[in-house]
């Protein structure tokens, strides 16, 4: 097979959907993602968004500043940027756990002022209940939303089956790996059948392995549900492998630095050499604010 050589990835300036320099796959103008439908308001829409957090010294802490962002229905939006930048609490602002300062966010043209269940986060720690099974904690999501037991217990084998783990369904938290129990975790949150999933680095403290594989489903279960998902993640090449497109986020205050459309054929594996060049491309933008989070850091550390 000839190596692909065609520029995979675009920045964006303010409308994602037109890249500011056009894009070539097999010598014709790249075909932006066409499988979900284009709908005319954003599933989520970040406007003029800012958020201060009040510190010790009584001063403000400026942690997003002036965020725009709209995210397509069925788009899988990856969010990158140094520790620190404000990507949790981006996503915490979504999921209404937090107010912002000023600006507003709406999903599907609704300002969303309170928590929802079309809406749901998945952090790093998955917050399995350990005392209840695995089919229980399935359906805890479920039994919140006011689902009767069997329509639950019905979602509860059908999203199992999903992340391969039907035969688990009795066992507990504790007697299953981390991966398997990050797989619990993306059945419980698909379970309640949110329209948006936020996914705060769900794989990161995972191995390889592990997250390959998980990688996989998740993109096979995005592709099988059209749900939209919202992904921070550290790893520039996880965001590739993964994203549609990829917002990089500068350091304090976090703010859209730059948008990349990933214009790579799916599914995507980690190792590919498009992935590793796209990601590459990526990783030089986030390593200028990685230094500037560093010369930060230093500035208040005088060893
Ligand atoms: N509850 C809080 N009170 C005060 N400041 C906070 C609070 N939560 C976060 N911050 C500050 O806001 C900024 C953004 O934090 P946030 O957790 O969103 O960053 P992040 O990009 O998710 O970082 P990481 O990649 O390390 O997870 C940081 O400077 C942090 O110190
Ligand atoms: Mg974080």
């Amino acid at each position: 097979m000839m190596p692909n050589t065609n520029l995979a990835v675009s920045t964006l300036s303010t409308d994602y959907r037109k890249p500011a320099r056009s894009t070539l796959v097999n010598g014709k103008p790249a075909v932006l993602p066409i499988r979900r439908a284009e709908a005319s308001v954003p599933k989520v829409r970040l406007q003029n968004v800012s958020l201060s957090y009040a510190t010790e010294s009584d001063s403000e802490l400026l942690a997003l500043d002036q965020i725009n962002l709209n995210v397509k229905a069925g788009e899988f939006l990856c969010i990158v940027g140094p520790s620190g930048c404000g990507k949790s609490t981006l996503l915490h602002l979504i999921a209404a756990l937090q107010r912002p300062t000023s600006g507003s966010i709406a999903i599907d043209d609704q300002e969303v002022t309170t928590p929802g269940t079309d809406r749901i986060l998945i952090f790093q720690e998955h917050g399995l209940f350990p005392w209840l099974t695995v089919g229980q904690n399935v359906e805890f999501g479920m039994k919140m939303k006011g689902l009767a037991k069997i329509e639950r217990e019905e979602k509860m084998r059908y999203y199992l089956r999903l992340v391969h783990l039907s035969q688990f369904e009795s066992s507990r938290p504790h007697q299953l790996s981390g991966g398997m129990r990050q797989r619990v975790a993306l059945a419980r949150a698909l379970a309640t059948e949110p329209d948006v999933l936020l996914m705060d680095e769900p794989f990161a403290a995972l191995d390889a392995q592990t997250r390959d594989m998980l990688h996989d489903e998740l993109e096979r279960i995005w592709a099988e549900t059209g749900r939209t998902i919202i992904f921070v993640t550290h790893n520039v090449r996880e965001a590739v492998r993964l994203g549609d497109r990829v917002a990089l986020m500068s350091f304090r205050p976090g703010r859209v630095k730059q948008e990349f459309l990933v214009d790579l054929p799916r599914p995507r594996h980690l190792e590919e050499v498009e992935v590793a060049r796209t990601a590459r491309e990526i990783l030089d933008s986030l390593r200028e604010e990685i230094n500037r989070s560093l010369e930060a850091e230093y500035a208040h550390d005088p060893r």
